[in-house]
């Protein structure tokens, strides 16, 4: 499905404008075990360094300093990474950078996992988002993605500004094929995304997927 909205905000302002209310938005779309979740699928060794992408408030960062790993958060969104610093405070080891999909700001084959919970459906061209993903993971180091399965909720784009309507996970498994990735797996997360529109009461409903590979 071709994202076809017009945008009042591009991704970046919406994002910003939002960063100090998205802990409370997100508490109410997912279970924390979701992170725990995306954590585990990543098979980490102790002390592992992790780019946290699309890292918002936090929501998977927090859960990788609790483990004890060291954080990379990558963001769009000054505003959010703002709002990361201070929900985390000076826990753990994390070094919070502004970028974009495209082009993330972190060294070819550097940390030891990239993870991104619910970043996918907000990118431009996802193949190319897991593509980037994959390069900065070391060789044998794994790609983590919690996302949306396909869906029919129009008013997530409209008023959430989503790009995507969720994903076949079909489309998710070659794309990590493509992006050189090996062992995926792309399976139930056992959660489910709940959210409802400001406009006319309508509720979403959305199953999770959680998606894991290796770098070859
Ligand atoms: C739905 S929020 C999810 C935040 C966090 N991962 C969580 O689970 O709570 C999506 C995040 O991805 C960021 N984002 C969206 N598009 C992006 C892009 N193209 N490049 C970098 N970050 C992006 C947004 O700024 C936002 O913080």
């Amino acid at each position: 499905m071709r994202p076809d909205r017009q945008d009042r905000l591009n991704s970046k302002e919406y994002f910003d404008r939002i960063s100090d209310r998205w802990d409370s938005i997100r508490s109410g779309f997912f279970s924390e075990n979701l992170g725990k979740k995306a954590v585990d699928a990543a098979s980490l060794s102790p002390g592992a360094s992790v780019a946290d992408i699309g890292a918002g408030s936090g929501f998977i960062t927090e859960e990788l300093l609790t483990r004890g790993h060291h954080v990379i958060a990558v963001d769009q969104s000054e505003k959010m990474l703002l709002a990361l610093r201070t929900r985390v405070g000076d826990r753990g080891s994390i070094d919070c950078r502004v970028g974009e999909d495209r082009s993330l700001p972190v060294a070819d084959s550097s940390v030891d996992a990239a993870l991104a919970n619910m970043f996918l459906h907000h990118v431009e061209s996802p193949p190319d988002a897991i593509r980037e993903m994959a390069r900065i993971v070391k060789p044998g180091g794994r790609v983590v993605l919690s996302d949306l399965d396909e869906h029919t909720f129009e008013f997530l784009r409209t008023e959430q500004h989503d790009r995507w309507m969720g994903f076949k996970r079909d489309d998710i498994r070659r794309w990590f094929a493509e992006a050189g990735l090996i062992d995926i797996s792309v399976t139930s997360a056992e959660e489910t995304c709940c959210a409802s529109s400001e406009c006319g009461g309508e509720t979403a409903k959305v199953t999770i997927f959680l998606a894991a590979g290796t770098k070859k």
